[in-house]
């Protein structure tokens, strides 16, 4: 593995140790045990959407690694001025060891893989959230113990997390259902790759993707980026909520969780939210270890 691009390019045994190496750093976190892996290294952060938990996350665990994170707005990047992102990765990676990039295009990331020559990797596009879906699986693993037998459902906007879940879940050996408006489906490239699995469900109805769920998940309707269809989304996603008439469709244990930042009442309301914040929150804190793994993974 030589970047993380997309979940669409990761094996099943990449994730696992992926996941692995994620579980025993939060350990060693957690027992005050050092794991500086990449001491003397240094990571590059391109930001060209806001960012809480990717950015933080990040930027700490680097510190933790030993190594050095700089983060870097594209508003003060001469990227933010039109140089081209094939420049921009051959200039970074005479100076850094590995490049994070928050953007709008999934172009733009392979773009940077193509031309630059030190690991890659996607802290969110228009098309793929690769790290907070290996976040995601860790919780859902730390929780339920294995993915044997689970039943992971997803409702909503066929977003970036709504491509990156379906491929991560299938791949570790879930059931997977997705329940979108028809016009809100996920990326042909996924859907594509899920046609491949007699487990993998597409709807309309999210109370029929909800039956016997192990696991629910949800986003936001309208993305970065989409702020000026809001008032259309709202409309097109009402019904696709998270609440009390979802959970009691699904097992009776399920987890709900939620990459955030969420909104209440639109895609989950507040109670479900608030009697699942351990879980949600567990979900935030894991993007440090499992990004931390990815980050030794490629860099080390
Ligand atoms: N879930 C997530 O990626 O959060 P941020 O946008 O805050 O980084
Ligand atoms: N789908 C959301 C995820 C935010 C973490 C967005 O792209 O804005």
């Amino acid at each position: 593995m030589k970047h993380l691009l997309k979940m669409l390019d990761l094996s099943q045994d990449e994730i696992l140790d992926i996941l692995n190496l994620a579980d025993q750093l939060k350990y060693e976190l957690k027992h005050g045990i050092p794991h500086p892996h990449l001491k003397g290294k240094s990571l590059g952060m391109i930001f060209q959407k806001a960012s809480t938990r990717t950015r933080v996350s990040f930027e700490t665990g680097m510190y933790q690694l030993g190594g050095y994170p700089l983060f870097l707005s594209a508003n003060d990047l001469q990227i933010g001025r039109g140089e081209p992102v094939q420049d921009t990765a051959r200039v970074l990676s005479r100076y850094i060891d590995g490049i994070m990039i928050r953007t709008f295009d999934q172009k733009e990331v392979e773009s940077l893989a193509e031309y630059g020559d030190v690991p890659i990797i996607n802290g969110l596009t228009d098309f793929s959230h690769p790290c907070q879906v290996l976040a995601d699986l860790m919780t859902i693993r730390e929780f339920k113990g294995s993915f044997d037998g689970l039943k992971m459902c997803y409702i909503g906007d066929g977003n970036n997390m709504a491509n990156s879940l379906i491929v991560g879940g299938l791949k570790v050996g879930m059931s997977v259902s997705a329940a979108t408006p028809a016009g809100y489906r996920p990326a042909n490239e996924v859907m594509e790759f899920a046609s491949g699995y007699d487990c993998f469900e597409i709807t309309d109805d999210p109370k029929k993707a909800a039956e016997k769920a192990d696991v629910i998940l949800t986003d936001v309707w309208a993305s970065m980026g989409q702020e000026s269809e809001a008032e259309e989304r709202r409309k097109a996603f009402a019904g696709y909520q998270i609440n009390d008439e979802i959970m009691a469709l699904a097992n009776p244990e399920a987890l709900v969780m939620h990459c955030l930042p969420a909104h209440r009442e639109e895609e989950i309301t507040s109670k479900v939210f608030e009697e699942h914040a351990k879980e949600i929150f567990e979900e935030a804190e894991n993007r440090l270890h499992a990004q931390k793994a990815v980050m030794v993974k490629l860099m080390a």
